[in-house]
């Protein structure tokens, strides 16, 4: 199965989960860049009110989704919700098959609810905790995962 790893990250939380996910399953790795500058607490302060909003941004990503057969699709959580690089995401591409995954301050998981409308059901889901995302809770939780995608090939 052609499995792809796309995910946004602003502070390289999620890109260090994307990261580890990546390297267990030797899959290929695409980061979402969101064209909108996030930087700094103005950029930051932005991207939660467009996150709030549903406002989808302009993006740049290397490789095509389309041309896989599962995408594991990761967003950090801003105000509950997925971000807006993500949002636009699902506008631009329908996919075969896919998970998620967030990295938050807190164990979130209902910004997965509005993943599922935009797309489809995923396989399987992960939320990680941003202070949580290089202990061994997580290496476990990470082989879960890939338990679950391999049930589907
Ligand atoms: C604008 C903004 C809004 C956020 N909103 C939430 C939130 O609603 N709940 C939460 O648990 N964490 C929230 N966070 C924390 C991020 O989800 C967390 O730091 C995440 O790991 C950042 O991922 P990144 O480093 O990949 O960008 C927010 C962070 C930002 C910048």
């Amino acid at each position: 199965m052609k499995t792809l790893i796309a995910y946004y990250s602003r502070t390289d939380n999620t890109k260090k989960l994307a990261e580890k996910i990546a390297k267990e399953l030797k899959a290929d790795i695409d980061e979402i860049q969101d064209e909108k500058d996030r930087s700094g607490w103005i950029g930051a302060f932005i991207g939660g009110f467009d996150s709030l909003f549903k406002i989808k941004t302009p993006i740049e990503n290397k490789k095509d989704p389309e041309k896989y057969d599962l995408i594991i699709l990761g967003t950090p959580v801003w105000a509950g919700k997925m971000t807006p690089a993500i949002r636009t995401y699902f506008c631009k591409y329908e996919f075969k098959n896919i998970a998620f995954f967030s990295t938050s301050e807190s164990e979130e998981t209902k910004q997965f609810t509005e993943m599922t409308l935009l797309s489809k059901k995923p396989i399987t889901t992960l939320s990680i905790k941003k202070s949580a995302i290089n202990s061994n809770e997580t290496n476990k939780k990470i082989n879960e995962l890939i338990h679950q995608l391999k049930q589907i090939k």
